[in-house]
């Protein structure tokens, strides 16, 4: 059997990459090493972190600053041995078939980020470090505020005292801590320094294709407050006859979304700043989004456009099951991988998806008028959605959905058109026209 190239449309099956993030706490890294791994697991690539923070809350569950002073040795022990069980595990899992581990610590010491190097070195596995450097004080304190002081490490204590005790534990770290190649001897290692969320960049050795992905998905990010709202074209005329694919107009009570739109979204926005529209190119999302005010940006992408259903488009699914019966049972064992003849799969949605997602993240607030199996994609990686389950997932017609990205996860709000419309859902094995959902699959 041929091998499955991932999202990516490389082989990386024999790849290994140590992502090894560097930084003074709250310098956003968890948040980018998170972010990272996301993208990748969305795009099938094998990855995981392993944050040293976890393994040494074992020993030490609420340290406070003192601790984290290198000249507490009982600390210092402590400290090293949580470093040493993450990087031991994550040895054992790049042996278990991991591509990119991310190990999320403050390495904040050339010692420490030489003895990761030649400890990945001896396996074979390639290392990039990447620093988040950040001296915008307000900054700072925000994320101090937003996610240290309800972490484990502060649990039950009071938020002042806890940001004052974050406060003494990162001077600390400033002791000792030495930014990647500052003294120019590690100018050898593969890094990525960004200063400022991305205000400057430097970039140091990149030396593969997956790594050079891995740079340009992270110099993509952005930390300003943004929502992506999402929906899916009005009902078509396709989707009362149970047909799938084509490029049919809206029906009459998708034309009443369309009109209904621009007020959902002015409710959802909550003010008069402008949306960026994103369509397919078919003309049921056009149609959908045509009622949008003029001043809204609109670009139609061509990779927004509904998963390519080959020899069965616009067949119901009845008409698949009798003329393609092997076909039909194949999708339902494996509806993300099975590729319609002459078609798609949901593997390759997301491969086409990869330069929207990264323009998603690049951008501000956007509304994305597209079909059902791209929005479940899309969705999917905000989400966190896997591959099993995301193909299978309830998506209504006549409701916009508005993501918010967070610091660790995204908010989701629904909002309904109150327009009926006919449900396009199936279930494993069903032929069913229009099929009531299973609310619980979301
Ligand atoms: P620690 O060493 O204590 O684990 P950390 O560096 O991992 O700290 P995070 O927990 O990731 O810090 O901090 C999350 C906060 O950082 C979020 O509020 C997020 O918005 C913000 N953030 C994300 N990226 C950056 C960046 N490049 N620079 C500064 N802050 C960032
Ligand atoms: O039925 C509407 C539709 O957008 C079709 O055009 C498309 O083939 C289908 O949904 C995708 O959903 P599923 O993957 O569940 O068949």
């Amino acid at each position: 059997m041929p091998r499955l190239t991932n999202g990516l449309g490389v082989q990386v099956e024999d790849t290994h990459i140590c992502v090894v993030m560097v930084g003074l706490p709250a310098r956003g890294k968890s948040y980018i090493a998170q972010k990272a791994q996301r993208y990748l697991q969305w795009l099938s690539v094998p990855a995981a972190t392993f944050n040293v923070g976890n393994y040494r809350r074992k020993d030490a569950a609420q340290p406070t600053a003192d601790f984290f002073d290198t000249n507490n040795a009982a600390g210092e022990r402590t400290r090293r041995a949580a470093a040493e069980a993450a990087v031991a595990d994550m040895m054992k899992w790049f042996k278990s078939g991991g591509v990119v581990g991310i190990l999320d610590a403050t390495n904040s010491t050339k010692e420490r980020r030489r003895w990761v190097l030649e400890t990945c070195q001896k396996e074979g596995i390639e290392t990039i470090f990447v620093e988040s450097k950040c001296d915008d004080e307000e900054l700072i304190m925000a994320n101090i505020r937003d996610v240290k002081t309800t972490s484990p490490d502060y649990q039950g204590q009071d938020p002042e005292e806890a940001a004052q005790d974050f406060r003494n534990r990162i001077r600390n770290y400033e002791k000792i801590y030495v930014s990647i190649d500052e003294d120019g001897d590690e100018s050898e290692m593969t890094y990525l320094k960004m200063m400022n969320v991305g205000r400057q960049v430097i970039i140091n050795r990149i030396q593969d294709y997956l790594e050079s992905r891995i740079v340009y998905y992270l110099m993509n990010l952005h930390i300003r407050p943004r929502s992506v709202w999402l929906s899916r074209h009005g009902e078509s005329m396709y989707n009362l006859d149970g047909r799938i694919g084509g490029d049919a107009q809206l029906s009459p009570r998708g034309e009443q979304y369309a009109l209904k739109l621009p007020e959902l979204v002015r409710k959802s926005v909550g003010d008069d700043r402008p949306l960026t529209v994103w369509t397919s190119t078919l003309k049921r999302t056009i149609a959908t989004a045509r009622h949008l005010p003029k001043h809204y940006n609109q670009l139609q992408w061509k990779a927004l456009d509904e998963l390519d259903s080959g020899v069965c488009d616009g067949m119901t699914y009845q008409e698949i099951k009798d003329y393609y019966p092997d076909d039909f049972r194949a999708r339902d064992e494996d509806k993300y991988n099975y590729r319609y003849r002459g078609g798609e799969s949901y593997r390759d949605v997301v491969i086409r998806l990869e330069p929207i997602i990264m323009e998603l993240e690049r951008s501000e607030d956007i509304l994305i008028v597209t079909h059902q199996a791209v929005l479940r994609c899309i969705y999917a990686y905000f989400m966190k959605k896997d591959q099993e389950k995301s193909p299978w997932m309830h998506v209504p017609l006549h409701t916009l959905i508005k993501l918010t990205p967070r610091a660790y996860g995204t908010e989701e709000v629904r909002y309904p058109a109150g327009i009926d419309a006919v449900s396009t859902w199936r279930g494993k094995g069903s032929t069913a026209k229009h099929e009531d959902p299973v609310p619980e699959v979301i």
